[in-house]
This record gives C-alpha cells, structure tokens and sequence, in this order.
C-alpha cells in the first residue's frame, strides 16, 4: 500500500474553498467541510448495523472525514465509490496479506450505500464547525512527517517513548524542550507498533515486520530480539514479568502467547475458535490485550465482537460476547477493581464489563459517531481517558459520577490510537495516527 500520498491532501484550503466556488459549490464551501469533524460526516449514514460494519471496516486506516468522503467539497459518485473500494480490498481485503476488512465487504453494495447517503445535499446539512479553544493541549511533530506514531509510553523520567512505525525507528521526546531524539532499533524494516516499559525501565517493543518482540535494556541500551512467529497485535507484561502478545491474523488457531524473559522461550496458547470467524478468512482479529491485576489475562477481537478472559495458571479460557453485534471493542483497559472498560469503535459506546457477574454497562458519549479508540485508566485518580478516531477530542470520564469533561484537539483529522498517561502529573499523551492522515504529531494535554 502506499501511505504517503500527503502531498495532495497538504494543499491550501484557499485554493481548496476557490476551486470549489468556481465549480458552484453548495454550501456549506469545501473549506467548511475540510474543518468538519469525521463524526460529523458518519451522522449523515443511516444508523444500524450496516453503519457499524463500515465503520470497523472502512475508518481503520484513515478516518471518514472529508478528504475521504467528499474531496473538495462535493460528494463522490457511485463510480469513484466502487474504484476506491476495490483498491482498498486490495490493500487489506479478507484475503489479502493485512486482513483487516472483513470478507463479507464488497464494493459495489458499499459504494452505492455511500452515494446514497453522502451526496451534494446531504453534505450542506453540516453545520461549519465552531471554532476550538485548546489551550490545555500542546502537540508536538514528528521528525518525519510521513511517519506513523503508533503508541506512546511515558517512562520514569516523565519522557515520552514514540513508537514510529513508519520511519521504523523509536523516538524519545523531551516534553520541556520539545526535542526527539531518535532511537535505532537493529532489525530490517522493524515497524514498531507498541510498547510497554516495565517496572524496572525496559522497554518491550512490538515489531510488527520481523515479527518480534524487542527489549531495550534501560541501563546499557542494548536491544535484544525473540522470534515470535505471528504478527503481533498487543503486549503487556504480567505481575509475573512474562511479556504476552496475541497474533493480530491468527484464527483457526487464534493465538495468544509468552515470552519467558529468564529462558527466551515462547509459549502459545490457542484461544477457543470463534463461533462463526474461525473458519471465514479475515477471522475475528485479535486486537487488544492487557493484564488484569489478577494477573488474567484478556484480549478482545475487533471483528468477533468478544473479550475473552485466559487464566495463565489453569491454562482456562472464557469468552464473552459484547451486548451489541458488531461493536468493534477495541483498546480495552481494567481498572483496580478488575472491571474492562471497552470503547465500542463502532458502536460509539463507553462499555463496562465486569466479569464477576458478565454485565455489560454502556454509556453514550458526548459526541455522536466518535468512533471511540482507546480506553486507559488513570490508576492514581480513577479517571478513564478516551481517545477517538472521528472527533478530534479526547474525553475524560470519571466513574464516580459519569461525567464526561470533553477535551478538542487542534488538529482535524487527529485519529488516537493510543494514548498514556504520565502518573506523576496526570498528562495526558496521544499518539495520532491515521494512515494516510495528517503530518505525524504527538500531543500532551494537561487536564
Ligand atoms: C489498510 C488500511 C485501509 C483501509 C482498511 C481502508 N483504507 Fe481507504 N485508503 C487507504 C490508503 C493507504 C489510502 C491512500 C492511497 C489510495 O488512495 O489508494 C486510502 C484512500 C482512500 C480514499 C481516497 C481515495 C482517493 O482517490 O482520493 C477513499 C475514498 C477510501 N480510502 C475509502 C475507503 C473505504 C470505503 C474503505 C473500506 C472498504 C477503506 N478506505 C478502507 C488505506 C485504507
């Protein structure tokens, strides 16, 4: 695929809102479009299942917003729909080497529903958007513009570890001098995709190309590699310092595994096949995985629609299935007390989940269509933060009282993917990353 067609979504939007104008566009002017949230496109799709489905399938990548959906102001015809959609199969259909879509996608049904739905009046129903105040958040850019900041972590220090998936290099930035050094991992092409830092300052780096697991050492900076054997989704390290991993394709059978840090040896451990997405091609996409304090641990499948629960000790697996079809739960976290917090990217919920009784709880969040991301816990203030893939905001939710406080991001277009929170301070970090998207930034936003 080629993610680096910047050049041509870079353009002035003086030059955008004047060609517009010349084509007798309605309004509101592109210009206006350009500055609309992608939420605020998603609401002009019917809500059901049909949307949800389009959404897990279809605003993975890039968000719906209006270099997408309606470039230069003006709706795309069924024709440029259904081209766009096979090159996107292409990229990352069922069968394809980045199964990401699922395999009942087809184009033609997908680009007439879209030019149903998204056409030249529909478009001048959005309102321009109010102009943003964001003066709690900084953002801070990439050295490479055409880079992937795929997660950050922050480390004892209060620096910030960048994970450029793009650039396949890892960065550590400097909050109060701005400055990000680059740092080289020694592997081909290594594609770094996530990171945690352990109590003692390692960093366990997922290479997604390689198919690794990498540890920096924190004192002498050395890197060491393990061979895993799958593409790796999500890492986290367990009380017991074992690294977990589950293989984001894996299916029939779904995996997830451990690294043993004292030997080097792998273990795998197959997770019950999904009922229906075990034996279809794309399968149920193992997506997010953390440690529960009890030491389980749980993973969740972005197109099976579960979280599943694996006790290490018993070697037991259990499944449970989200309240709504095709939710797409997604970076999940587990509080104190044990309970998963689940942003539904395609449901546009805030979810709970506690596993001592299976009851789901699910709040609506205060933009429509967000397209919620990532979930973390504020371990030291019980906070939950969340980050979007359609709102250009962050939400903070306080569980206490279920208010959401709303925190807009300067940048449209800001897909966070994952997010971190400084324990000392209470800053926020998010790593925006939409592909292809806006130059690569990092932002820090103090509450
Ligand atoms: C694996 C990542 C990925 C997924 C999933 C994805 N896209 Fe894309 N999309 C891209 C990339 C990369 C580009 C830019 C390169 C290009 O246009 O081919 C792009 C560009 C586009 C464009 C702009 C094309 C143009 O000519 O300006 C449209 C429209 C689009 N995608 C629609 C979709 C739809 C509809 C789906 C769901 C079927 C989808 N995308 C799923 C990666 C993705």
């Amino acid at each position: 695929m080629n993610p680096f067609r910047l050049s041509r979504f870079a353009f002035p939007a003086l030059l955008v809102a004047s060609a517009a104008l010349a084509q007798g566009a309605p309004t509101p002017t592109a210009a206006d479009l350009g500055a609309a949230r992608a939420a605020q496109l998603l609401e002009l799709l019917p809500d059901g299942e049909e949307k949800r489905r389009f959404v897990l399938d279809c605003t993975g990548c890039h968000t719906f917003d209006a270099r997408t959906a309606a470039p230069g102001g003006r709706a795309r015809t069924r024709a440029q729909w259904d081209s766009a959609a096979h090159r996107m199969l292409s990229y990352a259909g069922a069968t394809s080497g980045f199964p990401v879509i699922a395999a009942a996608r087809e184009p033609a049904t997908t680009a007439e529903w879209l030019a149903r739905w998204i056409t030249d009046s529909s478009l001048a129903t959005i309102a321009p958007a109010p102009p943003r105040v964001t003066p709690n958040v900084r953002e801070y850019l990439m050295p490479m513009a055409q880079d992937l900041p795929h997660d950050v972590a922050v480390d004892a220090d209060g620096k910030v570890v960048i994970t450029g998936m793009f650039s396949h290099t890892m960065y550590l930035l400097d909050p109060a001098s701005g400055a990000m050094d680059p740092v080289a991992i020694p592997a081909d092409r290594a594609s770094p995709r996530a990171i945690v830092i352990d109590d003692r300052g390692a960093w366990w780096v997922l290479l997604g190309g390689p198919r690794r697991i990498a540890r920096r050492d924190p004192v002498l900076g050395a890197w060491t590699m393990h061979d895993i054997g799958m593409y790796p989704h999500s890492i986290g390290v367990d009380p017991a310092g074992r690294v977990w991993f589950n293989g984001h394709f894996t299916r029939d059978p779904e995996q997830i595994g451990f690294l043993d840090p004292t030997t080097g040896s792998i273990t795998l451990r197959d997770v019950p096949p999904h009922p229906v997405l075990a034996k279809v091609a794309g399968g149920p996409i193992p997506y997010e995985l953390r440690v529960a304090p009890d030491g389980a641990v749980w993973i969740s499948e972005l197109g099976g629609n579960r979280l599943v629960r694996h006790d290490p000790a018993a070697n037991t697996f259990r499944a449970f299935d989200m309240p709504t079809p095709h939710s797409g739960p997604r970076r999940f976290d587990i509080d104190a007390a044990g309970m998963l917090w689940i942003p539904e990217y395609a449901g546009g919920k805030l979810t709970r989940l506690d596993p001592a009784t299976g009851r789901f709880t699910q709040w609506d969040l205060p933009v429509r269509n967000a397209a919620p991301y990532v979930v973390r816990v504020d371990r030291q203030r019980g906070d939950l933060w969340i980050g979007t893939g359609a709102a250009d905001a962050v939400f903070r939710f306080d569980p206490r009282t279920a208010q959401f406080t709303t925190y807009d991001l300067p940048t449209r277009g800001a897909l966070v993917r994952h997010l971190d929170i400084d324990p000392r301070t209470g800053a926020v970090w998010v790593a925006y990353g939409a592909s292809p998207g806006v130059p690569a930034r990092v932002a820090r936003i103090e509450p």
